[in-house]
């Protein structure tokens, strides 16, 4: 499946997953608030996207509280090393997806020579993902783990400051979470985690003068966000009659070496 996968993409992710992939203790504190908000949830089946090596969750306990894990990334080799780390009863249970989970990535080549339109991005987008959704049907959760602003730090670098960026970037988040809405069964949760603010802001200062929730919302309405992480825009983007409304359930700093990182956490649930 990565053969449509262009090497900007690919090489970026297998280094930056290579640097991390050794640091499942340099992520403790931030994979404590991922597991905290995954909690009790159990059922069948778990959908990780963005999964990457792993180092977010604990899949043992995920691996006792769901029967199978899927874990999506475009990254196989970050996939397989995750997997590699586990014992016999959770390898059973992962089950390995390697693709893209933005629809963008087999046009990318095409839109820097002609730019599209953005509606025209955005059909092309989910026409590619909603052959995802078919192929592994709904699942008792879905977690989208800290992909969306990997996603939009990768396409400003691969266009540059150009008109069909902005037709990508918003093809790939508005498709990436249409997705993990729609592998979200009736009744079942889906979570957005999404890193939105660097420690180039003054991050600190505000989460511990107003809370990281509020320190968030507050840097947003300023303008600090990633493109395209913006909790105002994803919960604009997950709401529909089909859902109940999204809800920012926890926001905390995520240190990653030497920067740091505003993380919210948004939760809306299928309607049974
Ligand atoms: C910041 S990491 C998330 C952390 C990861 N869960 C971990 O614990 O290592 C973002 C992940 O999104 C993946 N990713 C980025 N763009 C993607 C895309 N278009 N499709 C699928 N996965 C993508 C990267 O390969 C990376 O593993």
């Amino acid at each position: 499946m990565t053969a449509s996968i262009p090497h900007f993409l690919l090489e970026r992710e297998r280094d930056r997953n290579e640097s991390t992939r050794g640091g499942y203790s340099a992520y403790a504190a931030h994979r404590a608030r991922q597991m905290a908000l995954m909690g009790d949830r159990r059922g069948e089946r778990l959908a990780v996207l963005g999964a990457g090596n792993c180092n977010d969750l604990e899949l043992s306990t995920l691996a006792a509280s769901f029967r199978e894990l899927h874990l999506f990334d475009l990254d196989e080799e970050a996939l397989d090393g995750a997997w590699r780390r586990q014992n016999d009863d959770v390898k059973r249970a992962c089950h390995l997806h390697t693709c893209d989970l933005t629809g963008v990535a087999s046009f990318l080549e095409a839109w820097k020579a002609a730019p599209p339109e953005p509606l025209e991005a955005q059909l092309a987008a989910w026409t590619k993902l909603s052959a995802v959704a078919t192929a592994c049907g709904q699942f008792d959760t879905v977690l989208s783990s800290c992909l969306l602003s990997q996603v939009a730090i990768n396409l400003r670098d691969y266009f540059g400051i150009v008109p069909a960026l902005n037709s990508a970037l918003v093809a790939a988040i508005s498709g990436h979470v249409m997705l993990a809405a729609a592998l979200t069964k009736p009744g079942a949760a889906v979570l957005v985690t999404s890193d939105c603010i660097t420690s180039r802001y003054p991050i600190r200062e505000e989460a511990q003068a107003r809370g990281a929730l509020n320190a968030i919302l507050h840097l947003a309405a300023q303008g600090a966000a990633f493109p395209g992480t913006d909790p105002e825009l994803v919960a604009s983007l997950l709401t529909s009659a089909e859902f109940s409304r999204p809800e920012l359930k926890d926001a905390w700093i995520w240190d990653v070496g030497s920067q740091s990182y505003l993380v919210y956490a948004l939760e809306a649930v299928r309607h049974a």
